[in-house]
């Protein structure tokens, strides 16, 4: 008889998560490469895939998970996707508060993963915050994995996202640089990076119409995922050396021009993230290392801005 591996639901699912490949895209008309990290292709689509995993393997190793729980978060949607998608293949339910602006195609994807959706009306996400603490206070089944504070957030890019990138860069990272909506991947990330090279500029992306971290108010902007009218606590104490503002007409051309020139099917806040980078490498000699992160897939955003 031969012995099957002792794997627990889901695992097959779990194991697809992180180990991104790192690729340079080569830009012709500027003469300057970016390293991208793909995290769009994480199974549900996005790098939260990494976040809805190790909340949930730390959940269950903490008994904090049974088979009554509901999985409760507030999201912009690929948190919402990833958690729905964790929570399908390790058989929880999942309920998904959500702002009505965010995307109808996320909603469904939400949905289809067999996850509650509740909308709430404001922009932003305070309110939907808010929304899941009442709902928890009034109901111990739900176990909130608050993704805006949790710092294993933060902690699962240090630890895995960040040693990735630098195992898969020939030579030293002269520039890092991200946006933040929870600002889990760029505290995380930045941590790594720092430690193991302190020269290593670290970038803060933001909308030019919502540059906190530049002193500016906040504002609305078209680039999906990021900038949701805060500074994220995750962010406090992190080691961020320059901000850089890119447009939401900016974020959406670099978008169009990752989808077309390169053959990238990846969301705003990837070409948010791009059109930063390759600014900082236009700044350095052209054999600079500069790393960014393509953060989700497209097709979540049929009716939005960038397919119009
Ligand atoms: C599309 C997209 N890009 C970027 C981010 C930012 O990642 P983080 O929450 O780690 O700051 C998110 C977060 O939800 C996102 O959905």
């Amino acid at each position: 008889m031969t012995d099957r591996p002792t794997m627990r639901r889901g695992d097959a699912l779990l194991n697809l998560i992180g180990n991104t490949p790192l690729v340079p895209l080569y830009f012709e008309a500027e003469q300057r490469t970016v390293w991208a990290k793909c995290e769009f292709l994480n199974p549900s689509g996005s790098i939260k895939d990494r976040l809805a995993r190790t909340i949930v393997l730390d959940a269950e190793q903490r008994g904090l998970l049974h088979p009554d729980s509901t999985i409760l978060e507030c999201t912009s949607g690929n948190t919402g996707i990833a958690f729905a998608m964790v929570g399908a293949a390790r058989g929880y339910k999942v309920a998904i508060v959500m702002s009505k602006r965010a995307s109808g195609e996320r909603r469904m994807i939400i949905r289809h993963f067999g996850a509650e959706l509740i909308l709430f009306d404001e922009p932003g996400y305070l309110a939907g915050i808010e929304m899941t603490r009442q709902m928890a206070a009034n109901d111990s089944n739900y176990f909130l994995p608050c993704q805006f504070e949790n710092q294993l957030n933060a902690m699962d890019h240090a630890h895995e996202t960040g040693p990735e990138i630098l195992k898969a860069v020939p030579g030293p990272i002269d520039v890092f640089v991200t946006g933040y909506g929870t600002g889990g991947t760029l505290a995380g990330c930045s941590k790594s990076l720092k430690a193991a090279r302190k020269e290593t500029q670290i970038v803060a992306m933001e909308p030019s119409e919502s540059a906190l971290l530049a002193g500016e108010e906040a504002c609305c902007h078209w680039i999906e995922g990021i900038a949701g009218g805060f500074v994220p606590p995750l962010l406090r104490g992190v080691e961020i050396d320059s901000t850089c503002k890119v447009s939401s007409p900016e974020a959406i051309e670099m978008t169009l021009r990752l989808n077309r020139e390169f053959g990238l099917l990846v969301g705003s806040s990837s070409g948010a993230n791009t059109a930063a980078a390759l600014r900082q490498a236009q700044e350095l000699p052209k054999d600079a290392v500069v790393v960014t992160i393509l953060c989700d897939r497209a097709e979540r955003y049929f009716s939005t801005r960038l397919f119009q």
